[in-house]
């Protein structure tokens, strides 16, 4: 049974088609590459999954239970992790802080599942490598780096399914590295991973699979390589943008 089923989900916003009949499974563990021109609506796609926004057709199935109708909070209590750019970062708090009053808002019967919190703190500080600046306050963490926290701590809340929005967006180099290795890992815990980005090459070296929206419908999907390859990725790409 594939971990999240999506079945001609749709979504129209004043008469705008924003998605359109989009079906796709996903199987536990596996590390989906969600790619396509600006304003495709991958973002939006994300939305829906998460229960911000509420398909106008079409249902969603998480471990084999419809949640097409469960708010944002219940489906994350089932797993579904997001990971927004910079969201529920306290700059005033110490990196430890921050942590630890993410794991301490959770749910009481889902935090006990998690077992001893300092050790999960550490555990988190360790897997963004910022054990070392436990210490200091998050406002002083490069752009970069409050990323990592994100990551590390939405994960580390014992989510099974994360959602990535563009995780490497306005990161160095060096921590797109390190966010490779870090969703690499995820996959070795056997975690399942959706990741937006328009890095292709870093898509080509971490996802299983690539689906592509253009216009709000699903064009192609299938192995990275046999993706960046097809003519009709090139013809999306360069059809959308009319300075290439
Ligand atoms: N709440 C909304 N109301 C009206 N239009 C919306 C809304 N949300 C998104 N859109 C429109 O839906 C389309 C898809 O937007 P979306 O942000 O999902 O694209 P994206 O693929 O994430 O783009 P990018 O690569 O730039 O992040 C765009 O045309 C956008 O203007
Ligand atoms: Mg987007």
């Amino acid at each position: 049974m594939p971990i999240l089923s999506l079945s001609d989900v749709s979504l129209t916003i004043q008469n705008h088609k924003i998605l359109q009949d989009i079906s796709f499974d996903v199987e536990e563990g596996e590390v989906i590459g969600l790619i396509g021109p600006n304003g495709s609506g991958k973002t939006t796609l994300f939305n829906v999954l998460s229960g911000f926004l509420k398909p106008t057709k079409g249902s969603i199935s998480y471990k084999g239970k419809d949640i097409t109708n469960l708010n944002p909070s219940k489906r994350a209590r089932l797993g579904l992790g997001r990971v927004f750019q910079h969201f529920g970062i306290f700059r005033e708090m110490t990196l430890e802080e921050n942590v630890q009053v993410a794991l301490e808002a959770m749910p009481r019967e889902q935090r006990k599942q998690l077992g001893d919190i300092e050790e999960l703190v550490k555990a988190t500080l360790d897997m963004a490598s910022l054990t070392s600046h436990a210490k200091q306050k998050a406002g002083d963490l490069s752009g970069g780096q409050m990323r990592l926290l994100e990551i590390a701590r939405t994960l580390k809340s014992g989510k099974e399914l994360l959602l990535l929005d563009e995780p490497t967006a306005g990161v160095s180099p060096k921590m797109t590295h390190q966010v490779a290795d870090i969703i690499q890992e995820l996959k070795r815990e056997g975690k399942t991973v959706i990741i937006i980005e328009h890095d292709l090459p870093f898509i080509g070296r971490i996802c299983d699979r690539v689906v592509v929206l253009d216009v709000g419908k699903m064009v192609l999907s299938g192995e990275p390589e046999k993706v960046r390859q097809s003519k009709e990725l090139q013809e999306i790409y360069f059809g959308a943008d009319p300075t290439t």
